[in-house]
């Protein structure tokens, strides 16, 4: 029987925008979008599938038993991914991270880390950390440099819950803790806030991960996608999360890393490390948004909130050179005007708003 989730792969796969030989402008100057950002950070999707089926990601009602996931010969080959890689690298690329759906569901990833290793980038992975405790040490062989681990409570309940897969808080910590072992570090771990379902975990998230070197992060909840009913009122501003923290563990602003970093930083002042906050509703950052995405079936995507891509995997099959897939990148970087978060409104948030991507399809 046709079900309303055999409707959803359509709006979260769109179609792609043709690109046209007019899209090869020469390159001259510095790749600058029109905003005169950078591109500077690639995300690359490589499974569209998960594991978990978190409330705010991929909420069971949609992506129940008959949802329909990419066949296999749709996904960007290692290979494919290497290439598009290096040409980003020539672009001006300086960190590539692996994203899902849950990237290590991917057969033989590390494989792909090898030879993305040999790049002169930042190499990093994100992952919901139920198969670190098996791959940690493999990832690390191959040449990881770091991992960003999901964990959106620390009450088994509340985990399981936010995971809706009744997946056990003991197994991603002790994930935590083999990725530690193998040096992927310094390891982030990101919490996603709805309100009224797991704010109640901040305080004990904080004080778990005091004086533990790993780096706990807040994000405020998006209306990435269409299908995760997302509502402003389940928005947990970063500035309430601080205060909560704050009143038990005082805390200090401290200066980003770099230019551009999503996450604001905060130490504890008694010494017991940093926390971070990403605040992508109630504070957009997209003036300093330096970040592309490549989907798992190659389609290139210049903002998390896009409602479509540019098709790269049709341009390598079809035999498309290193220096004509240049061109077309560099032409889509320099006609980029995203700045989604800046100009969200209660409309477009709405599922019937534009037709948004999924972030398992887009990668995080
Ligand atoms: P590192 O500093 O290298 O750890 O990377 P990061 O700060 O970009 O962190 P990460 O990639 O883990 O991103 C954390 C979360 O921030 C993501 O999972 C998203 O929820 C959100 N985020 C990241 N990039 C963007 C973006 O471009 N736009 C929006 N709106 N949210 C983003
Ligand atoms: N809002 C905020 N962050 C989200 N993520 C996924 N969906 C959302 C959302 N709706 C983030 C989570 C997860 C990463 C892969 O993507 O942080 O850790
Ligand atoms: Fe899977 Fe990550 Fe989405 Fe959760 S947030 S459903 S772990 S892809
Ligand atoms: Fe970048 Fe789009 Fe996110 Fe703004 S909304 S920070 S432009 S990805």
């Amino acid at each position: 029987m046709k079900t309303k989730a055999r409707i959803i792969p359509i709006a979260s796969t769109p179609k792609a925008v043709p690109l046209s030989t007019h899209d090869l402008a020469p390159l001259d100057g510095p790749l600058l979008d029109r905003r005169d950002r950078r591109v500077r950070d690639l995300r690359i999707s490589v499974t569209d599938r998960c594991n978990f089926r978190c409330v705010y990601c991929m909420p069971k009602e949609v992506f129940g038993h008959d949802h329909a996931f990419l066949p296999r010969a749709e996904l960007l080959s290692f290979e494919e991914i290497g290439r598009i890689a290096r040409i980003f690298v020539d672009q001006g690329v300086e960190k590539i991270r692996i994203t899902g759906g849950e990237p290590l569901l991917r057969r033989h990833i590390e494989n792909l880390i090898e030879q993305l290793a040999k790049l002169p980038v930042e190499l990093t992975l994100t992952t919901n950390g139920s198969l670190l405790v098996k791959k940690a040490q493999a990832l690390k062989d191959a040449g990881l440099k770091r991992v960003t681990v999901s964990l959106d409570g620390i009450d088994d309940a509340v985990f399981k819950r936010m995971n809706d897969v009744d997946y056990p808080v003991s197994d991603v910590l002790d994930g935590i803790a083999a990725a530690a072992a193998a040096g992927l570090a310094p390891i982030k771990v990101n919490c996603v806030v709805k309100r009224g379902s797991n704010d109640d975990q901040i305080l004990p998230l904080a004080r778990h991960f005091r004086n533990s070197g790993h780096i706990l992060r807040f994000i405020e909840f998006m209306d990435v996608g269409t299908s995760n009913g997302w509502r402003m009122d389940e928005v947990l501003p970063s500035a309430d999360v601080i205060a909560r923290i704050n009143a038990e563990f005082p805390l200090e602003a401290i200066d980003a890393n770099y230019p551009g970093e999503v996450a604001e930083r905060w130490r504890y002042k008694d010494g017991a490390g940093e926390i971070g906050v990403i605040s992508s509703v109630t504070q957009a950052f997209c003036s300093s948004c330096t970040r592309i995405r490549l989907s798992t079936e190659g389609q290139l995507y210049t903002c998390l909130f896009a409602q479509s891509g540019h098709d790269l995997r049709d341009m390598l099959r079809k035999g498309a050179g290193n220096e004509q897939l240049r061109r077309v990148i560099a032409a889509v970087w320099r006609e980029r005007d995203d700045r989604y978060s800046e100009i969200r409104t209660a409309a477009t948030a709405l599922p019937g708003g534009p037709g948004k991507i999924e972030m398992s399809y887009i990668g995080g």
